[in-house]
Parts: structure tokens; sequence; C-alpha cells
């Protein structure tokens, strides 16, 4: 055995964390009772204090009434404390369910202690990653830990793998806090959020789907990410794309967007549809429909552009730099579904034409309460100008071909870090891979409307409005 590999610290590590622990080779009696009694009995903690609580309101009586002699009436009290104390935690919602929080978190931090331990990931002075902080979600936990002096994030994350066999997950997600390096963030996956126990494929059903009204502004629920919690995403200030092979479940992924705008009075929205069919769906509560006339869809953007010159004009008088939602201005959206048809239009004239009123909308609507919303098949430069997909703050992939497909969606270099669309499953239509501005792509499941929900929110979209069917 070399020197080193007898420089362990046996039982707990030093109370205070050093770099320069001190270590032992042998374990002495102390050690052992600490490593195996008083560790144990920490991790027990919270059960151990409730034990003790329930021991001291069972015997304090018998104890006071013990002194004049009175055991059995002191046995009773006792008793009677223990039912009492336990019918209010029980009876008690509020205390139930705080109790039982308690000991879940409790028995959380066991199990990662252990699967820690077992994975490797303790220091030289026998420390290991700390629960800090843990918040149970539809599919698993997402937990906040703290790292020991002398391991990083990346040790987490190549152990990763190891933790997640130790704890019995489908996968244990580690992700690097860019406020600090000491407090990353680890999903650990228990089951599929996107399938049920006989492994179909489950549908995401959307709150826009019941919302009687929506707030564009305060965000647009669009799906569940990995541990099956709803993502809300902000359209607002941001232009959103979504692209993919077909049937990958663009236009559904789109349709919780428009069904946000749909169920907002203050919001038009203007539509542009190749295919028609897909966006025909929202038109009694559309400003305008576009279908295949490039000469069309060309005008309305021209009549949108000037819409933002007007909306800048007044903010530049007023002193202002953007609109907010308090200024009650109406918000305006306009969806694109199979952008390509335009922007790789046969003839050069429109297309140019079109190309350029795009990417002059798109680049200057985010500040005066407009934005664009597009849906295309792999956006590749050839069929898309790199100009116009560069400038889109939200990106969504759907499945895609192949990594270069997904890299073209996401922006470059993703692929590489692991985030590549064309993972996904083909049978798992609805999933992909979400990119806001400044963050990392997140992985999940659209919400999915039926065609009768759709209807159904046109209606009260209609009626929010205080209009009527046109
Ligand atoms: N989130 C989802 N949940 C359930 N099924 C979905 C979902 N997204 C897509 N699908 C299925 O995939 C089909 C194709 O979706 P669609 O959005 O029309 O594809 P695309 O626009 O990419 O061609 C839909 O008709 C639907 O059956
Ligand atoms: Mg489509």
């Amino acid at each position: 055995m070399t020197r080193d590999a007898e420089r362990r610290p046996v039982g707990l590590g030093p109370l205070v964390d050093t770099p320069e622990p001190v270590t032992r080779t042998r374990e002495t009696a102390a050690s052992w009772l600490g490593a195996h009694v008083v560790r144990r009995a920490w991790l027990w903690r919270r059960e151990l204090l409730l034990l003790g609580a329930v021991a001291a309101a069972a015997l304090g009586p018998v104890a006071i009434a013990g002194h004049s002699g009175a055991w059995v009436r002191g046995a009773v009290a006792g008793a009677a404390a223990v039912v009492v104390a336990a019918a209010v935690a029980v009876g008690v919602p509020v205390l139930r369910r705080g109790l039982r929080a308690w000991l879940w978190a409790g028995r959380i931090r066991r199990r990662w202690d252990a699967a820690c331990r077992w994975a490797g990931l303790a220091t030289a002075s026998a420390r290991i990653p700390r629960v800090r902080s843990a918040r149970a979600c539809p599919a698993g936990e997402r937990l906040m830990v703290r790292l020991p002096a002398g391991s990083s994030t990346a040790d987490l994350e190549k152990a990763a793998d190891r933790v997640a066999v130790a704890l019995d997950v489908r996968e244990v997600k580690v992700r690097r806090n860019p406020s600090s390096a000491r407090f990353p963030e680890v999903d650990v996956v228990r089951s599929d959020p996107y399938r049920d126990s006989q492994g179909n494929p489950v549908s995401i059903v959307s709150p826009l789907a019941d919302a009687a009204r929506w707030d564009l502004w305060s965000g647009v629920p669009v799906g569940r990410d990995d541990l099956g919690q709803m993502v809300t995403v902000r359209l607002m200030g941001r232009n959103a794309i979504v692209g993919g092979e077909p049937e990958a479940g663009k236009s559904v992924a789109m349709s919780s967007f428009l069904a946000a705008a749909c169920l907002d009075p203050a919001a038009d929205i203007f539509a542009i549809d190749a295919k028609r069919v897909e966006l025909s769906l929202w038109r009694h509560r559309l400003s305008a429909f576009v279908t295949t006339s490039i000469d069309d869809a060309i005008a309305l953007v021209e009549t949108l552009i000037s819409d933002m010159d007007d909306r800048y004009e007044k903010l530049e008088s007023d002193g202002l730099r953007n609109v907010t939602p308090d200024m009650g201005w109406r918000t305006k959206i306009l969806a694109i579904d199979e952008l390509r048809f335009f922007t790789a239009y046969p003839e050069k004239r429109s297309r140019d034409k079109f190309n350029l009123l795009l990417i002059d909308l798109v680049a200057r609507c985010r500040a005066v309460g407009m934005a664009v919303l597009a849906g295309t098949q792999r956006p590749s430069s050839d069929v898309v100008p790199t100009s116009l997909r560069d400038i889109m703050g939200l990106r969504w992939a759907m499945r895609c071909a192949t990594r270069d497909a997904s890299d073209t969606i996401l922006g470059a270099g993703w692929a590489t870090e692991g985030y590549s669309a064309a993972n996904i499953d083909a049978a798992d239509r609805g999933i992909g891979l979400l990119l806001a501005e400044g963050g990392v792509p997140m992985r999940l499941k659209s919400a999915w409307l039926s065609d009768q929900e759709i209807a159904r929110i046109v209606a009260r979209g209609i009626e929010c409005k205080g209009g009527a069917m046109t």
C-alpha cells in the first residue's frame, strides 16, 4: 500500500475542514463510533428527534406524577398526551404536510449521502456533496447541493451515473450554477414523465385548455420538463423559432403560444400559414390570415413594420425605450408556420423582399410589444437566412434527422456539448430541446391541445376580447 492510500481519514472527518486533514491509518474505537454511530445518528436526526418528542410526551407526566406515587395516573396522562399530539400532527393538514415534507427531506439527504459515498465522491476529509434544499417534482426531485472544498461540479457530473445506480433511479443530471460554483443543481429523475406505466406516450395537459383568460406578459406554459414540471417561457421581448423534421411536433408546439395570445384580450394575432390547415383553427380570433400568397405575406409584414415604426415614434416622443405591460399597448403577435415556404420562395424578387422585411421586423419588434413566432423544417442557411434565424431569442428544436440539423436550430456547438435533437426517439413526438438566450437547452415535451380544445379556446378568446365570431 502506498502512503497516500494509507492516509485515509477513519470515521468522521475532522470537525473543521482543512486542506491538510489529520488522517489516521487505523480505525480506533472513537473513529469507529464516529463513522458507525454518530454519523448514522446525524443522518437519522429528524426521526430521532421525533422519537425523543414522543418519549418526552409519554414519560414526562409519568415522571411528574411518579413523585407523588400516582404512577398509573401519570401513565394515563402520558398516553393521552401522545394520542393528542399524534391526532394534532395527523389531523391538522398543514402540520401533517409539513411533517411529511420534513421527514421526506431527511430521507432524501440520507439516500444522497449513501449514494455519494458509493460513488466515491468523499474528499480526503470524508466530506461529500450535501443536499442544501430538495424539491419534490412529479417525476423526481430537484436538489441544490453544496460541494465540499476539494471537489467540483465536473467531479459530480462524472460520478452522476454511479450516483444514479446507487440511488436506483433513471438518471441523475448535474448542472453548474452560474452564480456559485459551490452549489450545483442536481435533477434526480425517477420515472419517465412522458410515458405511462405501460410505456405508452402520455399527452401533456396545458393549463391554457381551461383558462378563462391569460396575460401574455406573464409567460406561456409550453410543456413539461424531464422532471415533469410545467415550463413557462416568456415570448414578449423575444421572438421564437420552432424547428425540426416533418411530423416532429412543430405546429403543436406553436399552439401553446397561440392559445396564450388568443386568451389575452390585449393581444392581436396575425398569421401566415403556407399549409393553411394548421393556423386556420385559430382564424376566428386572427386579425389577419395569409396562406400561400407571398404578396399578401409581404403586405402583412409591411403593415406590421409601419405599426412598429409608429410605436417607436411614440416611445421616442414619450422619452421611453421599451413598452412595458402597464402602458396598456396592445400586444401584436405574428405567427408563421412553414416559414421556409416564404423564405425560400422560388421567385427571387419576392423572396428577397419578404426576407428583408421579416428580418427588419424580427430585429426591431421586441421593444415595442410585438413578437414573431415561426415554425419551420430544418432552417439551414439555404432556406432560412442565417441573419433571421440568429436573432430569434427562443429556439425550440423538435426531433431532427442529424446533429447538424439540431445545431442549425439551437446554434452551433450545442450538439458537441451533448444537446442534440437528433437523439430524440422518433416515437417521442412533441419532445424537443428548448433554448432561451443565455441558458442551456432544456428537454421538454410540448403541451397538447386537441382541435376541440383549440375551438373552445378560440371561442373564449373572442368572448373575453369582447367580439363576435368572424
Ligand atoms: N406534444 C405532443 N403530444 C402528443 N402528440 C404530439 C405532440 N406533438 C406532436 N404530436 C403528434 O405529432 C403529430 C405531428 O405534429 P405537428 O405539430 O403537426 O408536426 P409538424 O408541424 O412538425 O409537422 C401530431 O398530429 C400529433 O399526433
Ligand atoms: Mg406543421
